[in-house]
Parts: structure tokens; C-alpha cells; sequence
């Protein structure tokens, strides 16, 4: 299996920049993630590494080998797509022995890796079908087992659940996570969804315009996001963000944003410091509004006074949008919370886990 080292690789196509001089390291065995949203450069970045796309400049290393200048079919990679791109003519055997034929593998190895991949994916009653008398999900796998076959160094999936219907999404997610612990292959994997990315990546790679915005384990990412992009695409529903100022009284520093005004903590004193009487971004999750009847920690600091607008019950949760004055912000809060629309709500802000972020450059402050 191998490592996979991006090295400022910049995409251009004429005067788009696709991919803007990246710098990614993924290691031997890992599940990589590239996330982001649509146009950000996911498709571009795969392509590159699968030899699809040639690099305007840059290096790219699989295995701790250089291979700008190696064909794709030398690449000892595999990448299933978005749209499975399956022979409608031929049967799932034919469908995943293909590869191995151009290659002229003698034909009972063949035979043995699609009899091994078809059993890993629980598809072995499927071999004599042509895939149009399959469902989504079974031609998932077929494309997926095409890949198995190879036994490349690395996989690269191109948003192959998006196809799927939720459910099977969520199904067919647990079960590529599993397919990566059995392999034992290093994989990167292309998706938009962000809980896709949260909940199958060891680490992930979080693009927007061609840059890579950060990089990092996925709860490493949720909680110490390095900038307001990267804060505002993790984590359902986004992060609330307002515009404010912070403002010093007897050593003490606020937040205010003319709806309400919070104590920031002290621990992030050292750093808000330079920011006193400036404009900033208050970011703060939803799941990080509560009821004030259940945080034992309220006080005048950290308690805002609101109006409930929509109430989004989802059983174990519920959504509250709720207005403070001049703002609005989301909350998700336990269920047991009982709101009606229209009425007062006491909210308190868990101000230990918010986020400041310096309104001109968009970089995290605290
Ligand atoms: N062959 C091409 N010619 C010109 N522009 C291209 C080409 N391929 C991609 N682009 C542009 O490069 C940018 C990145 O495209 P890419 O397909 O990598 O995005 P993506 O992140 O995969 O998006 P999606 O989530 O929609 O699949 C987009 O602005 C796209 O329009
Ligand atoms: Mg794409």
C-alpha cells in the first residue's frame, strides 16, 4: 500500500483555477476525505492523482515515487466514479474481470479476485447479471468490487453514494468504513456531504475555491476550526455567525452585538486583547445555545433574551430559531426543551466554545 504526497499542485484550466497550489500529505492505510462544495476543486484534485488530468505545476507522489510523468494505467490506482461507468453490455463478472483481461492476467487469478471481491461485497449472486437488472446500490458495489480486483495501492472514490437514496447512503457509508479496515488500502474519498466526510474519514481535506482551508481528524476540525469558511461548512445546522464588537469594561471583555451583549471567557483574554473597541465575527453553534432551564452554569454574562420564530422538532432534538433583537440565531437543543412559537425563551450561550474570527482575513481569533 502507499502514502500520497501533493506537493503545491495548482490545476489550471485556461483562466480557471481549478486546484490552487495544494499541499496535501495522506498516509500509507489512511481514509482520506476531500470535502467541499461544488466547483471547490474535489474532482480536479482525484483526477490528478489518478493521471486524468495532467498538473499546470506541482508534484505528485504515490508510494514516495514521482508520477507527473506515469501513465494512469501505471499508477497502481483504482478509482470508482460518480456514475459507476459500468459496461451495460456486459454481466458483473465480465464487468469486474475487465481490467484484469486488458492486463492479461492468467484467467484463474481472474477468477479467484472477483469470486474474493464479490464475496467481500456480498454480491456473489449477482455475477450473471447485466447491471441494468440492478438496483443503485448493487451496481454501487459493482463498481466498487471493479476496483477490489485490481488490488491497487490506493482507491480513489469519486462521490460514489450520491446516487443513493438516504438510507442506503447511510448503509452503504458503514459499509465502505469496513471495506477500508478489511482492505487495509489507503483511500481517498471525494464527497460535498460534510457528515459523509465527519463520519467516514480519518482525516479530512476541506477545500473551497481551489485552496485548502485546513486539514485535520474530523472532530479536530469541529472543534478548532482555523478559519470562518472551514467553521461555517462543519456541523448541521451551521454555525450561527454575527457581526460585533468587543468592548473592554474594568478589565473585563464583551462581546456585543447590539442584540445582546456576553462576557468572553478568560482564558481567551490574551488573545481578544488586541481586538478591544474592533469589529469581529462571533460564531457560535447551534448546539451550543441551551435552555436556561437546564445549563446550571447561567448567568447575566452568558444568558441572552430571545423570541421563539419556527420550532423544528426532530424527536431526539429540536431546532429553534429563535430572535434576539436585531439578529437571529439557530439553536439545537434536547428535546425535552417545550417551546412554543412567539414566546420568551431565556437562552444561554455556552461561551467556552465559541469561536472569534477577525472579520477582514476570516482566521480564527479564539
Ligand atoms: N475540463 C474542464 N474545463 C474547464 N473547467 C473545468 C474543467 N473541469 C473542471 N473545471 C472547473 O474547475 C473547477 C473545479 O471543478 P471540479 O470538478 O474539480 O469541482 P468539484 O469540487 O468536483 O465539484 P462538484 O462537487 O460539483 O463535483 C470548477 O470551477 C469547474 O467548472
Ligand atoms: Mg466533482
Amino acid at each position: 500500500m502507499a502514502n500520497v504526497i501533493l506537493k503545491n499542485l495548482t490545476k489550471k484550466f485556461k483562466e480557471v483555477t481549478a486546484v490552487d497550489n495544494v499541499n496535501i500529505e495522506i498516509k500509507d492505510k489512511e481514509f482520506a476525505v476531500l470535502v467541499g462544495p461544488s466547483g471547490c476543486g474535489k474532482t480536479t484534485t482525484l483526477r490528478a492523482i489518478a493521471g486524468l488530468e495532467e498538473a499546470t505545476s506541482g508534484e505528485i507522489y504515490i508510494g514516495d515515487k514521482l508520477v507527473n510523468d506515469v501513465q494512469p494505467k501505471d499508477r497502481d490506482i483504482a478509482m470508482v466514479f460518480q456514475n459507476y461507468a459500468l459496461y451495460p453490455h456486459m454481466d458483473v463478472y465480465n464487468n469486474m474481470a475487465f481490467g484484469l483481461k486488458l492486463r492479461k492476467f492468467p484467467r484463474e487469478e481472474i477468477d479467484q479476485r472477483v469470486q474474493d471481491a464479490a464475496e467481500i461485497l456480498g454480491i456473489e449472486n449477482l455475477l450473471k447479471r447485466k447491471p441494468k437488472q440492478l438496483s443503485g446500490g448493487q451496481r454501487q458495489r459493482v463498481a466498487v468490487g471493479r476496483a477490489i480486483v485490481r488490488k491497487p495501492k490506493v482507491f480513489l472514490f469519486d462521490e460514489p453514494l450520491s446516487n443513493l437514496d438516504a438510507k442506503l447512503r447511510v448503509a452503504m457509508r458503514a459499509e465502505i468504513s469496513k471495506l477500508h479496515r478489511r482492505l487495509e488500502a489507503t483511500i481517498i474519498y471525494v464527497t460535498h456531504d460534510q457528515v459523509e466526510a465527519m463520519t467516514m474519514a480519518d482525516r479530512m481535506f476541506i477545500m473551497n475555491d481551489g485552496l485548502l482551508m485546513q486539514s485535520g481528524a474530523p472532530l479536530e476540525v469541529y472543534k478548532k476550526p482555523e478559519n470562518k469558511f472551514v467553521a461555517g461548512f462543519i456541523g448541521s445546522p451551521a454555525m450561527n455567525f454575527i457581526d460585533s464588537k468587543v468592548t473592554k469594561e474594568n478589565g473585563d471583555y464583551f462581546i456585543d452585538t447590539e442584540s445582546f451583549k456576553v462576557k468572553i471567557p478568560q482564558a481567551f483574554y490574551s488573545k481578544i486583547a488586541d481586538y478591544a473597541g474592533k469589529e469581529v465575527i462571533f460564531g457560535i453553534r447551534p448546539e451550543d445555545l441551551h435552555d436556561k432551564q437546564f445549563f446550571s452554569n447561567a448567568t447575566t454574562f452568558n444568558t441572552i433574551k430571545t423570541k421563539v420564530d419556527v420550532i423544528e422538532p426532530l424527536g431526539a432534538e429540536i431546532i429553534i430559531y429563535l430572535n434576539c433583537g436585531k439578529h437571529s440565531v439557530i439553536g439545537k437543543m434536547e428535546s425535552r426543551t417545550q417551546v412554543e412559537v412567539e414566546q420568551d425563551m431565556e437562552v444561554v450561550l455556552d461561551m467556552e466554545k465559541t469561536h472569534i474570527f477577525d472579520p477582514e482575513t476570516l482566521l480564527v481569533i479564539v
